[in-house]
């Protein structure tokens, strides 16, 4: 900055003259940032929201604090008795202004800001958590999110921008994760979006046609193909979606006999650890020797309507023992390293009892954008009811926008935008990782329908 010093030297004639140049000067630095503005937001949102956003944002907040927690119903009015004093006292002049939270310094962060704020006597912070939406909407900020973290004080964390809108996903590394653990996007609070298996063995994800399963799955795979995993693929729409990685994959289904069998032979395979496990006298395979611990298996089931649904008597009883092999295999896996990543269109009672069963063992759950409300209260409702308003928020343009719930609580998040051609890449490119569990060797490799289809599968273990 130049001080106005310098100027002071000036003939006054030119005084009128500097003024107008400088006019001029910041008048252009205004229409620049004006016409620029919405290209230097999405080029760099950091500096947008330090240089821009946040002076705008925090004068809002700063010269409105009063009017605006008196607004939220979050001031508490001095006692009635002081208002009639100060009205015989003060001859009719206006009462006492009601009492406001005393607000602390606010803290710029990369994508918004917090402040502290001291609770009034008979104040809880559920007071604040109830008001959060009326402040978001007073401060033209995307959200509030209130936490405590001492008594008497509520720290309010604002996110100017939707975080999910545009995710800065390039920080995702395959492979650079801990074992069964993938960073497939980013939460709305800004950390990454870990899938960890082994925290929630074994998950749910629902979402309409386009809303971002396969994208999500498509990151998951990206990240677990670098890792010593093997990955089971179970794809009764003809091996479409998951035929992609099909040479990282240790075994892949693409209809429903084959789907059966497969589950037959992972079933064996949970039973064979489950003997190991016994005779080394540990709890999970995890406790095991390290040269006898086995390879996790990471079956993924893409569109789970395809394994229940029935047209037939006959289809009936092999979609009944489809569920029960699967049910059982979540039941007994995430001790025994059997994951299991469940994806579909929708998840209803129309599916069969068995559906209702099996969610009850995927303990992790993603709800995309969905098509009917029973599937988002299938999915969520019977964790966190109070998700799916949030669930059916989603907005149709922002595609792998999700609610990840699970037996903790729940946020939105947005998985990482990749393509089916960077998944199909990256499990190239780790073919060779691929253990050999001897699992559904005749199990066709997808294409063409061939006899082989038709095949009984080798049983042979691993
Ligand atoms: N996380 C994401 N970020 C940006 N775009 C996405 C994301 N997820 C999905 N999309 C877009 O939506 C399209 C459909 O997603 P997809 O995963 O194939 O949906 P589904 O499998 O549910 O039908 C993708 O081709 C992509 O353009
Ligand atoms: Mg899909």
């Amino acid at each position: 900055m130049i001080g106005p010093g310098a100027y002071m030297q000036h003939p006054a004639s030119g005084g009128g003259a500097w003024l107008g140049w400088l006019l001029l000067v910041l008048g252009g630095v205004v229409a620049v940032l004006v016409a620029a503005g919405p290209l230097y937001r999405r080029r760099w949102p950091v500096f947008w929201w330090l240089a821009i956003g946040l002076p705008v944002v925090a004068w809002r907040v700063v010269v409105r604090w009063r009017a605006t927690m008196a607004g939220c119903h979050l001031a508490v009015s001095r006692k009635p008795a002081l208002t009639i004093v100060a009205n015989l006292i003060g001859g009719g002049s206006a009462p006492p202004a009601p009492k406001v939270p005393r607000r602390r310094m606010l803290h710029p962060t990369r994508n918004g800001f917090w402040v502290l704020v001291r609770l009034l006597p008979g104040q809880v912070p559920e007071d604040f958590a109830e008001a959060a939406p009326a402040l978001a909407h007073a401060w033209r900020v995307h959200g509030v999110r209130v936490t405590t973290t001492e008594r008497g004080l509520v720290r309010l964390t604002v996110t100017a921008l939707d975080p999910l809108r545009d995710p800065q996903l390039s920080r995702l590394r395959p492979g650079k994760g801990e074992l069964l653990r993938v960073v497939v996007g980013a939460l709305e609070s800004g950390a990454d979006w870990v899938l960890d298996l082994r925290l929630i063995p074994h998950w749910l994800i629902v979402g309409a046609t386009r809303s971002g399963k396969s994208t999500l799955i498509n990151a998951l795979v990206a990240g677990l193909a670098p890792q010593p995993v093997a990955l089971v693929g179970i794809d009764c729409k003809g091996g479409m979606e998951l035929g992609l990685y099909a040479p990282r994959l240790s075994a892949l289904a693409t209809n429903r006999p084959g789907a059966l069998e497969l589950l037959a032979e992972l079933l064996k395979l949970t039973q064979d650890r489950m003997a190991l496990c016994r005779e080394h006298a540990v709890r999970n395979v995890g406790a095991l020797p390290a040269e006898l611990r086995p390879v996790p298996v990471v079956v993924i089931v893409d569109e789970i309507a395809e394994l229940f649904l029935i047209a037939s008597r006959a289809e009936k009883d092999e979609a009944q023992s489809t569920a029960t092999a699967l049910i059982r295999i979540a039941q007994l896996g995430a001790a025994l390293w059997v994951f299991l990543v469940v994806a579909g269109q929708r998840v209803g009672s129309d599916l069969g009892p068995g559906v209702t069963a099996l969610r009850s063992q995927l303990g992790g759950r993603v709800c995309h954008r969905v098509a009917d409300p029973e599937t988002a209260t299938m999915t969520l409702g019977d964790l966190h009811p109070d998700a799916l308003e949030a669930a059916q928020a989603i907005d149709p343009g922002q595609a792998g926008t999700a609610i990840v719930a699970s037996g903790d609580g729940w946020e939105r998040a947005r998985s990482a935008l990749v393509s089916e051609a960077e998944a199909q890449a990256i499990a190239q490119q780790y073919a060779h990782l691929t253990p050999a569990l001897g699992l559904g060797r005749t199990l066709p490799i997808p294409g063409p329908r061939t006899a082989a289809d038709d095949q009984p599968t080798d049983l042979r273990k691993r």
